[in-house]
Formats: structure tokens, C-alpha cells, sequence
């Protein structure tokens, strides 16, 4: 499994990949997903745009030089917004198209290779003649699928917050791109980037391309949530402590054993694994709106609800919900949804097989329906919304 070579990696394997070129450069395959096309259209698009719940943008301009010059548009958008966009030279951005469009779901598990806690969403974008979103970078990884029509990608420079950007009130363009490598991408035809590459793509004709982006939390997020696990915990009594004080030459020093000793009381904090691995997976598991909650199914009994598993219906994760699960210290584990932990049957393949895919199929879960209390606690989970049957009931 290791060594065996994907088209859709262009023949690398999967470890070949992550050695070569994962967070480190780009990688072109031409018909990576070969049926990338049939994804998604530029109606079914601009309809998301229009629901309050869903996030897009529509950029209108181009880069001309000294001149070029763009509007930012927030959505929900309606009719007349399309009315009265120009024919060319303007991009519609829908966030997160994976949790609205299940058929996203099989086009994700192709990269099952990577931790799926790393995955933030998938972000479409249609594009008129000659749109773009202007030359950027972006601090994430990204696989960029072309669907319909070609896109022209340039890459070039690594960046960071000390690249020069252009003036503009909303939107982060590079003033200098230093053009490295540039294709012409097709459908089927998949880029990946790095984080931190600066790139520009530019419609060629009207195009779809999807952006498959992994998120990576920074060290200000990760210390919010420190944070709040020490305020939740309420330590207040644990204070500094200073009985092996020496007599000091300066009254007016905060001096370095003080400082020592206050990193220890954090240090301290940090060093519990169990505390760690718990709000750490409470942070990861949140979903990527925070107010989200999927919403409930109609109650099935817990015979109904097997016997549609009997029938070999498979179950659908809920597309927008995160799940995910941590191995303790004493060979337990520990599952978390939405941020939050959830107790489950003592059945660790069941619990590892939940967060491992999108689509639970029945025969993987044949072995475990004869248990009562299995059975029932994936009802619950039926119930609450975390998982679906595809079928009308
Ligand atoms: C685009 O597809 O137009 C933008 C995607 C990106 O640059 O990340
Ligand atoms: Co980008």
C-alpha cells in the first residue's frame, strides 16, 4: 500500500509524495481526476451563492499593472447582483462547497494520506474570461483541481509577511511575483502548492477550479486554547512560590530565576498528556463555522436503523462535522465531534473506523450489528444529525 504509485499523485506513491514534495514545492498532474468536470456547474455555484449559511465572494478586476484595480463583494448574493456584474474580468468564490455537495465526499477520500484533521474545505471558484484573485499567497496547502475550462497558473516566489503587498483595503496582493514555473491547466488537471508559494491564476476561458485547503492551526490559536483550558480548569490556587529566595542586590529586578520559575508553572501545564490530547482534540475537532450544529433526523427505532444497515445502505458522515480520535496513554481512546467529546462502546475499530472515513459502508460494519449497544449508539448519532442515509424517508 505504502509503495503502490497513484495517477492520481502522476505515478508518485503516497510516501514519495510527502518525501518530495508535500510542504515543500509544487506538483503538477495532468488528469489527476480525470472526471473532475462533471463536479460541479457555474449554476449550481451561483445558486450556493445565494444561501444566507453559505460563504462567498465575487472579486471583480484584473491585473493590469500600475492600474489594476478590484471591488470585493461579499455574498449572499441575488439576482441582481448577476445582472450586473461585466462580462469579463470577475470570479465567484463559495467556501466550503463540500459540506453542500456530497459528491465532493469520494473526491476527498482520495487523499486519505493525509490526516484528515488537516482538511479545512473545499473552496470553488468560477471564473469569467480573464478573472482571477490576483497574485497571493496563502499560509495553507492546496490542491487545486481545475473542473470546467482552462486556467493559466503561474507560481512563483516564497513568501511571508514581510512580502510587499499592494494597497487595498481587503484583499492581500503581492506587488512583485517573481514568475518561477506556469501552465495551462485543464480539467481533470490538478495543481498543488505549498504554503507560502506566491501564485496567480488567470481564466483563459470562463472556468471552475476547486481548491482542496488543509488548515494548520498558528501558535496564537493553539495558545487561545491553552489558555482557556487553564482558565476552565480554574488554577487560581496554584501561585509562585519563592522558598528558596536569596537575598538580592536589586529590590527592583524581575530576575531571571522568577522568569524560570514562571515558565515552569506553564510548563507545568503543558506536561500532563491527558490534558493535553484532550483540549488539543477539542480544538481540532471544531467545526470550521463554530455556531454549526447539523440538523437532527427524524428518530428511528434502533431495528429500523439496522435494518437499513441489513439492506446495505451505506452511512454518510455529515459533511460538515468533525470527528476525530486520540489514543491515550493507556491504550484507550477518546472520541471528540464538533468539539467536544463523546463517550462510545468500548470498540475501538468502530470509533477508529467513524473518523477514518466519510462513508461507513455496511459490510465494514457487518462484524459489530449484532451488538445491541452498537447499534443503538450509532443510532444516536443517526438521530442527532452526525450521520445520514442517502434515501428519501
Ligand atoms: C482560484 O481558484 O481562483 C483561487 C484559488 C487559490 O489561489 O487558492
Ligand atoms: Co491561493
Amino acid at each position: 500500500m505504502k509503495n503502490e504509485t497513484l495517477s492520481l499523485l502522476g505515478g508518485l506513491s503516497r510516501q514519495q509524495f510527502l518525501d518530495e514534495y508535500w510542504q515543500k514545492k509544487p506538483l503538477l498532474v495532468r488528469q489527476a481526476i480525470p472526471d473532475a468536470q462533471g463536479l460541479s456547474s457555474p449554476d449550481e455555484l451561483a445558486g450556493l451563492s445565494l444561501e444566507n449559511e453559505i460563504e462567498s465572494r465575487i472579486l471583480i478586476g484584473a491585473e493590469k499593472g500600475k492600474q489594476s484595480q478590484w471591488q470585493l463583494k461579499h455574498g449572499p448574493f441575488n439576482d441582481e447582483t448577476y445582472h450586473s456584474l461585466p462580462e469579463n474580468e470577475w470570479t465567484l468564490l463559495v467556501q466550503a462547497i463540500n459540506f453542500y455537495l456530497p459528491q465532493f465526499t469520494p473526491l476527498i477520500s482520495q487523499f486519505d494520506f493525509l490526516p484528515k484533521w488537516r482538511i479545512d474545505d473545499v473552496m470553488a471558484s468560477y471564473a469569467a474570461l480573464g478573472g482571477s484573485v490576483g497574485p497571493h499567497f496563502d499560509n495553507y496547502d492546496v490542491f487545486l483541481i481545475q473542473g470546467h475550462g482552462k486556467r493559466h497558473w503561474k507560481v512563483g516566489q516564497l513568501c511571508d509577511e514581510r512580502s510587499s503587498l499592494q494597497e487595498h483595503p481587503d484583499l492581500r496582493l503581492l506587488k512583485n511575483f517573481d514568475t518561477q514555473e506556469e501552465w495551462i491547466l485543464e480539467p481533470g488537471d490538478m495543481l498543488y502548492l505549498p504554503p507560502r508559494i506566491a501564485h496567480f491564476g488567470v481564466a483563459i476561458d470562463s472556468c471552475i477550479t476547486y481548491s482542496l485547503g488543509f488548515t494548520s492551526p498558528s501558535t496564537s490559536q493553539v495558545a487561545e486554547y491553552f489558555c482557556d483550558n487553564v482558565l476552565e480548569r480554574d488554577l487560581s490556587s496554584k501561585r509562585y512560590a519563592d522558598p528558596s529566595l536569596t537575598a538580592q542586590g536589586h529590590s527592583g529586578v524581575l530576575d531571571r530565576s522568577a522568569i524560570q520559575q514562571f515558565k515552569q508553572m506553564l510548563i507545568e501545564e503543558l506536561d500532563k498528556p491527558e490534558v493535553l490530547s484532550e483540549w488539543l482534540a477539542r480544538m481540532i475537532s471544531e467545526p470550521k463555522y463554530s455556531d454549526y450544529n447539523p440538523a437532527e433526523n427524524d428518530p428511528l427505532s434502533d431495528d429500523a436503523f439496522l435494518s437499513f444497515l441489513d439492506n446495505d445502505e451505506p452511512l454518510y458522515r455529515d459533511e460538515a462535522s468533525r470527528f476525530i480520535f486520540t489514543e491515550n496513554e493507556d491504550n484507550t481512546i477518546a472520541l471528540y465531534i464538533n468539539g467536544s467529546q463523546y463517550s462510545h462502546p468500548d470498540c475501538p475499530e468502530l470509533v477508529s473506523t467513524l473518523c477514518d472515513e466519510l462513508i461507513l459502508k455496511p459490510s465494514s460494519l457487518r462484524p459489530l450489528l449484532h451488538n445491541k449497544e452498537i447499534i443503538s449508539w450509532l443510532n444516536q448519532l443517526y438521530c442527532s444529525g452526525y450521520l445520514y442515509f442517502d434515501l428519501e424517508l
